[in-house]
């Protein structure tokens, strides 16, 4: 769904940057239906007793909104070192509004005019247009025709390109599979002649199948690693904006050269704060999340699709169907998926069971008829 602008004549008179005209913004649908699985959202919303600590810890900030925020949010670095173990310590940690942001603030420090990011497609929508933002090129290395990436393809696409930034994105969005540990490491031994940052997007870490599937065990003895996380959406935090990295130190420091002062308001961090203090009552949903996600891909089995298999809150399927027919049958049935824009394919966020129930029984009603 492209929607047209009705001032694009007025936005062409103005004097934008010629390298940002005929862009399209980040788009996806916000339309008001009862039940939204287009967004990869966590659809369970915030336990009480969460909600209850988030307002505790914000009224207190409250009382010093006259006074800027901590600009290095200590409190927040450290709880997050200890949430993700590892050895990592509070230098290692740095935070911001939205992993979006995270991202943004790397391509700033590390990308740039005269530079290059290289992302393997389909993969997150925001990669190229971060890069345009930031006036680097982005580069759309290519996967296999079933979605997946070898570490020897992968490595040599870096070789050729030689990018100054690498983004893998595991699991992957919109296709849902996580990365091996090989494709991580073969990337960045590739990315050594160019000195290239490689980040690994672990958006959707705590869904994996296999909890141990994350790049931060690689952290060790490699600079130019960074992983980044979010709040977004194993957290239930979608709406707080709060994202974050854990890399050698050195790479903060590279970020606090471009980050705006006190970008991380006291609000934020207030609300960061009390949600990893209670994590274990919001990560509780998690398994619930994995169990939709689960059931999902077996019931489109059984339907005859193809669900590729999902370390996230989401399923990407294929098959042999009439993609835009079902999201529009969908969309009548106030059900809202994802056309992520790939011929034959749709994307659905795993939802609470009842959305769960309703989205599968819209889908067989409209593929038995
Ligand atoms: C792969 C990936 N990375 C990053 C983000 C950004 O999340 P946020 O800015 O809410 O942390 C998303 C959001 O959908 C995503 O899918």
């Amino acid at each position: 769904m492209t929607e047209t602008n009705p001032r694009t004549e007025l936005l062409n008179a103005l004097p934008l940057r010629e390298d940002l005209r005929g862009k399209s913004p980040y788009g996806a649908p916000q339309l008001e239906v009862p039940v939204t699985l287009n967004t990869n959202e966590n659809t369970h919303p915030v336990p009480t007793e969460v909600q209850q600590a988030i307002v505790e810890e914000v009224s207190m900030a409250a009382l010093n909104l006259n006074r800027y925020p901590d600009r290095e949010f200590t409190e927040l670095r450290e709880e997050l070192a200890a949430y993700l173990g590892q050895g990592l310590g509070p230098e290692n940690l740095w935070a911001a509004n939205g992993s979006n942001e995270i991202l943004q603030q790397l391509m700033q420090a590390f990308g740039g005019p005269g530079r290059s990011v290289l992302s393997f497609v389909p993969t997150y929508s925001m990669y190229p247009i971060l890069a345009a933002g930031t006036n680097t090129e982005f580069i759309a290395g290519q996967r296999a025709a079933d979605f997946t990436l070898s570490p020897e393809s992968a490595a040599a696409q870096v070789r050729e390109h030689k990018p100054s930034i690498v983004i893998l994105c595991s699991p992957n969005n919109p296709t849902g599979t996580a990365l091996e540990d090989d494709v991580v490491d073969a990337v960045y031994q590739a990315g050594e002649a160019s000195n290239s940052i490689v980040i690994v997007d672990e958006a959707y870490a705590e869904f994996a199948r296999n909890p141990a599937t994350t790049a931060l065990s690689l952290l060790p003895g490699r600079p130019r690693l960074v992983v980044t996380r979010t709040m977004s959406k194993a957290f239930a935090l979608a709406g707080a904006r709060i994202g974050y990295f854990a890399a050698a130190a050195e790479i903060a420091d590279a970020i606090r050269l471009v980050r705006l002062p006190y970008h991380l308001s006291a609000v934020s961090q207030a609300t960061a704060l009390a949600a990893l203090r209670h994590r274990s009552s919001l990560l509780a949903d998690v398994e619930d999340i994995k169990m939709q996600r689960d059931r999902i891909v077996d019931e489109l089995k059984r339907l005859g699709l193809q669900p590729s298999e999902s370390d996230s809150n989401f399923v990407f399927f294929g098959g042999d169907f009439d993609a835009p027919a079902l999201w529009q049958e969908l969309l009548s049935r106030g059900i809202l998926i994802r056309d992520v824009g790939i011929a034959g394919h749709l994307r659905v966020t795993a939802g609470t069971e009842e959305e769960t129930t309703a989205f599968l029984e819209a889908v067989e009603t409209h593929l038995t008829r």
